[in-house]
């Protein structure tokens, strides 16, 4: 247990010892410090309570005129027809390590306003947030998340139904934490490797372009 009382999900759950928090500012929040997407996911499902909270904390994220363009469509181990066809539409390197998780998820993002029907320019931008609520909340419960570009996506608007108006966002790998050594060996080493991130002042400016930030 973290000294603010929040539980650390990956010593809880992972059967090797190895550290993925970030080697960041102490004052980032343990949820914060303690996120990073895995390859290596267990078999072990996920409750429905759980799948519904995580989804509940997504549905919670701020957009922009509250249009809550994001939509989610989950394929389970539970239902071995869907989730297979939800590997199947991965691309072959996300599908060596994904198929092993309980539970994959497939984002869409209405393109449109429901108000007016004009562009939602942010569309994607929010399905973005909603995931970021996916993701820590997934943490607070040990549950790990792992989002992925890699997938074909006229596959998914085709098996699933998406109509044109809903943009394809990210693929999501929900699920418990599994052991590296299950994964191939390359995958494996980057699984274990530190996590490494820009400099604040490559990222963080002044008010001008380039100008730096005095913090
Ligand atoms: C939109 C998006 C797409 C991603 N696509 C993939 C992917 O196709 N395959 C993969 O293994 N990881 C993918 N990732 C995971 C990133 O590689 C990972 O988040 C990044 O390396 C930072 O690591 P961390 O999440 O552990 O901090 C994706 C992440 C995001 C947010």
């Amino acid at each position: 247990m973290a000294s603010n009382g929040i539980a650390m999900p990956l010593e809880a759950t992972t059967p090797v010892n190895i550290d993925k928090y970030a080697d960041t500012h102490p004052r980032v929040h343990e949820l914060i410090r303690t996120r990073w997407s895995p390859r290596a996911f267990s078999s072990r499902a996920v409750s429905d309570e759980d799948l519904k909270i995580v989804l509940e904390a997504a549905r919670w994220a701020a957009s922009c005129y509250n249009e809550q363009p994001w939509r989610f469509f989950v394929g389970r181990k539970s239902d071995p027809e869907a989730h297979a066809r939800f590997v199947d539409i991965l691309v072959p390197a996300n599908q060596v390590w994904a198929k092993s998780a309980p539970v994959l998820i497939i984002m869409a993002a209405k393109r449109t306003f429901s108000h007016n029907g004009s562009p939602n320019y942010y569309g994607l931008h929010d399905a973005g947030q909603a995931l970021a609520h996916l993701m820590l909340q997934a943490n607070a419960l040990g549950l790990h998340a792992h989002a992925m570009a890699g997938f074909d996506r006229d596959k998914a608007r085709q098996e699933i139904g998406i109509p044109d108006d809903y943009d394809l966002g990210a693929a999501v790998v929900l699920g418990y934490l599994g052991n590296p050594d299950q994964l191939p060996e390359q995958t494996r080493k980057a699984e274990v490797a530190k996590r490494q991130r820009k400099p604040l002042d490559e990222i963080a400016f002044g008010s001008h372009w380039n100008e730096p930030l005095a913090l």
